[in-house]
């Protein structure tokens, strides 16, 4: 399995934050049932942990245009419409298994009206869309992050807020883990583009360590 996009991976020991401990938020029966079938076929969605740091970041911002970049199955997306009843999802998918999973989620939900799948390349997909888009998760392949900065700088508005999602990469991008050599130019990217969102002046950014590492950025 490629997992140059994935949270996880199977060769390393599942590193948990300390912190993920106390952050386990629950969903209803229908998307537990989802996290747990994805779970069981090791489909590489968000962690307990981040899903309940979006969730509770969505509850405060309420946004109602979000755009998310990697769906997999389904599932952030899901859970960011828990938190904000309201909101529409833009999310883009470029494994047609994975899209045509996450539309019969969708349907199973009953969410499909208020989010729309694109199928696609997340690069080619955002230089057509216009925006604004007061919430970004990214969470597609992560070598490429860097390449979408002045794209997400464009269709973000000012003051919306842009995540960034496994900006850590179980410890190799801040030295705790030794990186392995297969992951080297990955963690470059990462490091490039956590460089770029924290020094430029389109986002102000705090880099947390929840999850598998959370970049948070908001649009100046
Ligand atoms: C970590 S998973 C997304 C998990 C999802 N956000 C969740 O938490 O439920 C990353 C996804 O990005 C997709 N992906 C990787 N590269 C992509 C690209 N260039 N364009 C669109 N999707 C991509 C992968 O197929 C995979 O489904």
């Amino acid at each position: 399995m490629d997992f140059s996009y994935a949270h996880r991976d199977t060769s390393q020991p599942e590193k948990q934050s300390p912190t993920a401990q106390f952050n386990r938020a629950e969903f209803g029966a229908e998307l537990e049932e989802i996290i747990s079938s994805a779970n069981l076929r090791e489909i590489p969605v968000s962690d307990r942990e981040t899903l309940t740091f979006l969730t509770v970041l969505l509850s405060a911002l309420q946004p109602k245009n979000i755009l998310e970049l990697g769906t997999a199955v389904g599932v952030s997306a899901a859970a960011m419409l828990s938190a904000c009843k309201d909101a529409h999802i833009t999310t883009v998918e470029k494994d047609k298994n994975f899209a045509a999973e996450a539309l019969s989620n969708f349907k199973k939900l009953n969410i499909l009206p208020q989010i729309t799948l694109i199928e696609g390349d997340a690069g080619e997909v955002l230089g057509t869309l216009e925006g604004p888009f007061d919430f970004v998760f990214l969470d597609s392949a992560k070598a490429q992050y860097v390449k979408y900065l002045p794209q997400l700088a464009r269709v973000i508005k000012k003051g919306g807020v842009l995540l960034a999602d496994d900006v850590l990469l179980y410890g190799y991008v801040t030295g705790e883990a030794q990186t392995p050599k297969k992951r080297q130019m990955l963690v470059e990217h990462i490091k490039e583009y956590i460089a770029a969102v924290t020094s430029g002046t389109d986002f102000k950014t705090t880099v947390i360590n929840a999850g598998n590492g959370l970049a948070l950025s908001v649009k100046q």
